[in-house]
């Protein structure tokens, strides 16, 4: 699929970014309006959870033998398994399955890269076991190590799928007597790496409510005032609105394709799921039927939503909120790198949640 085509299905965010007009003069320009014309009546992430016997995508010890032991829930002792073996069901077409041989044909010589907190590392984690599994004999890899940036290389197909981890996006620089300070206008550091990258994947959220030791910084700077604190979601979108400036002053389309990944929601408040005893996801073993999440949306997701529809490069929101939202059972819970004392109601089991992300990522790149 064309560029006509990407563009064309980043409508599926947005659905009034491209007048309809404009849009078809586009995919007509890709020869593939039929199906692209699917696809727009299609949003991806609007849909239910369906159990598939042929899901999980890979085994964590035999196909996936990197995967770290914070996501491995199995390995922490997790026994109940009907969480793996949910598919994510659209509610008007049906997904293709990943073909990690495809994709790995299709990205040959290129570069995928994540940038974002823990949540970023979880999706590039399962589409490096998704990508490692998918493909038999398995294929030959290395992974290195650079200060923030970590590069699994698929040696045979010169693939790389990096990550960087970067929890704010704007910069966080240490200056003299005043501490750490976070610069809500400024984007120095990162930038530089996220060039000449063929897809570039942005998340940051959990970090913006941190507060005590767990908070990072000892100032936020904005219009070259320091503050002490402010309000998280305004620093948030502050932010947010500075990474979309970088996006459209840096990014060429032509070169680089770039993708949010929504907000992933935590599972803490058993009231939003309909089980006001639940203090957290401690025992679930099932998602929530249907499509929709009695809690309703985070805020953070209409903050980024408009955000996102200020920016002129175009940018495709991985939608993930919803169908997370429905997977109060995805967590590691105590089957984390915390056990029992650190209960995780906020990362994923891998097999898991974010294989569907991946699973969508592939059908919006193909
Ligand atoms: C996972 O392991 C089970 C049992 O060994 C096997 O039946 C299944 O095919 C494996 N799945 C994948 C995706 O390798
Ligand atoms: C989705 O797949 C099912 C089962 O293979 C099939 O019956 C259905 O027609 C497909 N739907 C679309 C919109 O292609
Ligand atoms: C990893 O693989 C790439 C591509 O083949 C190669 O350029 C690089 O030197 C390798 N790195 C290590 C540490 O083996
Ligand atoms: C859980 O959510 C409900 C409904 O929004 C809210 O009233 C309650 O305060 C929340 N509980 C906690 C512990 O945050
Ligand atoms: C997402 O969930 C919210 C709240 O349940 C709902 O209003 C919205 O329509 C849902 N969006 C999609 C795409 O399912
Ligand atoms: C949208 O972007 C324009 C120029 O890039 C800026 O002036 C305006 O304040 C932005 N609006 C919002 C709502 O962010």
């Amino acid at each position: 699929m064309g560029l006509g085509g990407r563009r064309g299905l980043s409508l599926v965010g947005f659905p009034l970014l491209i007048p309809l007009g404009v849009f078809l003069a586009l995919a007509l320009d890709g020869n593939k309006l039929s199906s692209m014309a699917a696809a727009v009546r299609c949003d991806l992430f609007r849909g239910r959870w369906v159990m598939d016997p042929s899901y999980p995508l890979y085994n964590n010890s035999a196909s996936c033998p990197f995967i770290e032991r914070e996501f491995s829930c199995i390995h922490n002792g997790r026994s109940d398994l009907l969480y793996t073996h949910y598919r994510w069901q659209p509610l008007s077409c049906n997904l293709s399955r990943f073909n990690g041989q495809a994709f790995l044909e299709k990205l040959r010589g290129k570069t995928v890269m994540f940038v974002g907190d823990s949540l970023s590392r979880n999706q590039w984690r399962s589409l490096t076991c998704m990508l490692h599994s998918s493909v038999r004999p398995a294929p030959r890899f290395n992974i290195t190590r650079e200060g923030d940036v970590s590069t699994f290389t698929f040696t045979d197909y010169g693939v790389r799928i990096m990550l960087d981890r970067n929890v704010f996006l704007v910069d966080l620089v240490k200056q003299g007597a005043a501490g750490r300070i976070l610069k809500l206008d400024s984007i120095q550091l990162g930038g530089k790496l996220w060039l000449n990258t063929d897809f570039l994947i942005f998340n940051t959220w959990h970090w913006w409510n941190r507060r005590g030791p767990a908070q990072p910084w000892d100032y936020i700077e904005v219009g070259k005032k320091l503050y002490k604190d402010m309000d998280r979601m305004v620093a948030f979108e502050t932010a947010l609105r500075t990474w979309g400036r970088w996006v459209d002053l840096n990014i060429d389309p032509s070169k680089s394709t770039v993708f949010f990944q929504g907000i992933s929601p935590s599972h803490y408040n058993g009231t939003l799921w309909g089980e006001p005893e639940a203090k957290s996801c401690i025992g679930q073993k099932e998602p929530l039927p249907g499509s929709t999440y009695p809690g309703g949306l985070p805020p953070a997701v209409g903050v980024l939503k408009s955000v996102l529809r200020n920016i002129s490069k175009p940018v495709t929101l991985l939608d993930v909120t919803n169908l997370s939202l429905l997977r109060k059972d995805g967590h590691p819970s105590i089957y984390g790198l915390g056990g029992r004392t650190g209960i995780d109601c906020s990362h994923w089991c891998l097999a898991g949640v974010p294989d569907t992300w991946n699973e969508i990522l592939y059908n919006l790149i193909l």
